[in-house]
């Protein structure tokens, strides 16, 4: 699989239109949701290689990432003469960067697209690695394919329209790569002052975050091993934000990365040893930032099934990626009930 490069904009414009005329596209698509329609489609229009595109909308939010929004933009693209040669561009955050890249990856077996985006969770997540996909029968991405965009523009000023919980969410998975990567990018993210964002600051520790990730995509682009990494913190994380919606206490999806990660940092350091001192670093700044979320032991054997289902276990056991020190990486880790739910204990007690 070719991977692209992610590109941390300095000049937003000129670099959209390389990218837009390194395709020569014959037709061009612009795949935004209501938010960024509205909130970033006019600073996209700017590019004169725009002009004469079409612009193709769906309902913004995750409940959205369905089959009849992918049926919705194939349609689009059907009814108004797309080619193999036609050009996708999506504008948004994870949701849009993760249909838009499924529907322009089956349409006509496969058209090209760029991923512009918009949030910063999708930045430093969905929009690089090449996953595509759509949610289907209540599991998140249960269907998509493995296909890269030609292209990945982020523009930090786009970032400037986020409120702190779309910041925090975001943040929450450039903490999950300095975890997996060295000492070092785990010190620097600590240090980063989530109350008063400088978004020069930010946009360093973005390309560092991204650049993480493209590695570990790089060795494994269809997660057969050492791509596991990225899940670190997802096990229960998924639970957690699955249970959210169940219980009408929907959070933010980075927000459940943040709990899970605080799991499985308490499980590494049960089961591998993972120093305490930074299983409490992170609880620290998880109380500061993120709060908690309420759970009691009548809830553990719903999070337990959820978890069972999760698509990442490969058999009946549910699968974890674990640490034994920072970037020190163990995929393929299991657990017993007890110690899943002596995870849950300490998170409920946090
Ligand atoms: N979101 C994790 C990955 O791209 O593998």
């Amino acid at each position: 699989m070719n991977q692209q490069v992610t590109k941390i904009c300095r000049d937003f414009i000129p670099e959209l239109n390389e990218a837009i005329g390194s395709q020569s596209p014959e037709t061009i698509f612009i795949l935004t949701d209501d938010n960024t329609q509205r909130l970033c489609l006019p600073g996209v229009l700017q590019s004169e290689k725009l002009a004469g595109s079409h612009v193709i909308n769906i309902p913004s939010g995750d409940e959205h990432k369905t089959i009849d929004s992918a049926v919705r933009i194939w349609q689009y693209l059907s009814d108004h003469k797309a080619t193999r040669k036609s050009l996708m561009i999506n504008v948004g955050g994870g949701m849009i960067t993760d249909i838009g890249g499924f529907a322009a990856s089956t349409f006509k077996r496969g058209i090209r697209y760029i991923n512009v985006s918009t949030s910063l969770l999708g930045a430093v997540d969905a929009a690089t690695g090449g996953k595509t996909g759509i949610n289907f029968a209540g599991l998140k991405n249960e269907i998509g394919v493995f296909s890269p965009a030609s292209d990945v523009l982020i523009n930090i000023d786009f970032f400037r329209t986020l409120d702190d919980s779309n910041l925090r969410s975001g943040y929450a998975e450039m903490v999950k790569h300095a975890l997996i990567d060295t000492r070092k990018e785990w010190d620097e993210i600590l240090k980063f002052d989530l109350e008063n964002i400088n978004f020069d600051e930010l946009r360093e520790l973005v390309d560092r975050s991204i650049r993480i990730k493209e590695r570990v995509v790089e060795q494994d682009p269809f997660e057969a091993n050492i791509r596991k990494a990225l899940n670190l913190g997802h096990t229960f994380g998924h639970a957690f934000e699955s249970h959210s919606y169940k219980v009408n206490r929907p959070v933010l999806h980075g927000y459940a990365v943040m709990w899970g990660l605080l799991c499985e940092l308490y499980l590494s350091h049960a089961k591998l040893n993972f120093p305490k001192d930074d299983l409490l670093k992170l609880k620290y700044m998880i109380k500061n930032y993120y709060g908690s979320f309420y759970i009691d032991c009548n809830d553990y054997d719903g999070l337990l099934e959820l978890m069972t289902h999760d698509k990442k276990n490969e058999s009946a056991e549910i699968n974890f990626t674990l640490l034994s020190d920072i970037g020190e990486i163990h995929i393929n880790q299991t657990a017993t009930k007890e110690e899943i739910f002596e995870c849950f204990d300490f998170f409920s007690g946090c």
